[in-house]
C-alpha cells in the first residue's frame, strides 16, 4: 500500500479522555484533557500535558496536587463542558460532586468511577504546554466497578477522542490476551 503524508502535528491514534482537577483559592476547577499517560511504575508516575494558557494550571503549581477522574460514557456532555469552558470565565466548581482525598488539595469526580490523586514531582517546559509529571498517592474506584477486588474498564465504561473527526467512542471489542496472543510468532 502506498504511503500518503498527512499532517505531521495530530495525534491520529485513541486517546483515552479524563478530567483534571485543581484547587484554585476555595474552589476546584475541572478541565477535560486527552493527552496523558503513566509514565513510570514504580513509584507510579502519570504524565498529563497541558496548555499554558489553561486556569487549571495555576491550581496545580500553587498546591502542586492535582487529581485525574475517569469518566463513564453517561457523563460524557459533563466533560466535553469541561473542555469547552475556562475556569477564567466559568465557575465549574459544581458541575461535579467533588471529594477530597489524602492529598486535602487535590479535588476529585464523585461521579468519575475510577480517580487518582497526584502529588507534582515536576514540571517539563515544553513550547507550549506545560507536561505536569505527579506521583499517584492514592487511586480509588467505585465498588460496582470493581472485578475481584481490580478496577475493571469494562464496568467503568471510559471512552476515547477520535481526532480529526472530534467523536467521543465508547471502547470496542475484546480482540485477545495482552502480552499472551503474539507468543506465535516467537520463534524458537
Ligand atoms: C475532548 C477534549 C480533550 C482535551 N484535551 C486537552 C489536553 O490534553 N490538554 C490540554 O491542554 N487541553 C485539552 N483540552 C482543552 C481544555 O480542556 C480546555 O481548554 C479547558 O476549557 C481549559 O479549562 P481551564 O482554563 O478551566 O483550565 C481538551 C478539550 C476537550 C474537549
Amino acid at each position: 500500500m502506498k504511503k500518503i503524508k498527512v499532517h505531521e502535528g495530530r495525534a491520529y491514534y485513541p486517546m483515552p479522555c479524563a478530567v483534571v482537577g485543581a484547587k484554585i483559592g476555595e474552589k476546584a476547577n475541572y478541565l477535560t484533557v486527552a493527552w496523558f499517560s503513566m509514565v513510570n511504575p514504580d513509584p507510579p508516575y502519570l504524565a498529563i500535558a497541558m496548555n499554558k494558557a489553561h486556569y487549571t494550571n495555576l491550581g496545580i503549581k500553587t498546591n502542586r496536587t492535582f487529581s485525574l477522574n475517569i469518566p463513564s460514557v453517561d457523563i460524557a456532555e459533563k466533560v466535553d463542558y469541561c473542555g469547552l469552558v475556562s475556569g477564567k470565565k466559568f465557575d465549574k466548581a459544581t458541575i461535579f460532586e467533588t471529594f477530597y482525598g489524602e492529598l486535602e488539595t487535590a479535588p476529585m469526580v464523585k461521579e468519575c468511577p475510577f480517580n487518582v490523586e497526584c502529588r507534582l514531582v515536576q514540571t517539563v517546559e515544553l513550547p507550549a504546554e506545560d507536561l505536569f509529571i505527579g506521583e499517584i498517592i492514592t487511586a480509588y474506584c467505585d465498588e460496582n466497578c470493581l472485578t475481584g477486588g481490580t478496577p475493571d474498564l469494562k464496568k467503568i465504561n471510559s471512552f476515547i477522542l477520535s481526532m480529526p473527526d472530534k467523536r467521543y467512542r465508547a471502547l470496542g471489542q475484546d480482540i485477545g490476551s495482552a502480552w499472551d496472543m503474539g507468543k506465535k510468532h516467537i520463534k524458537k
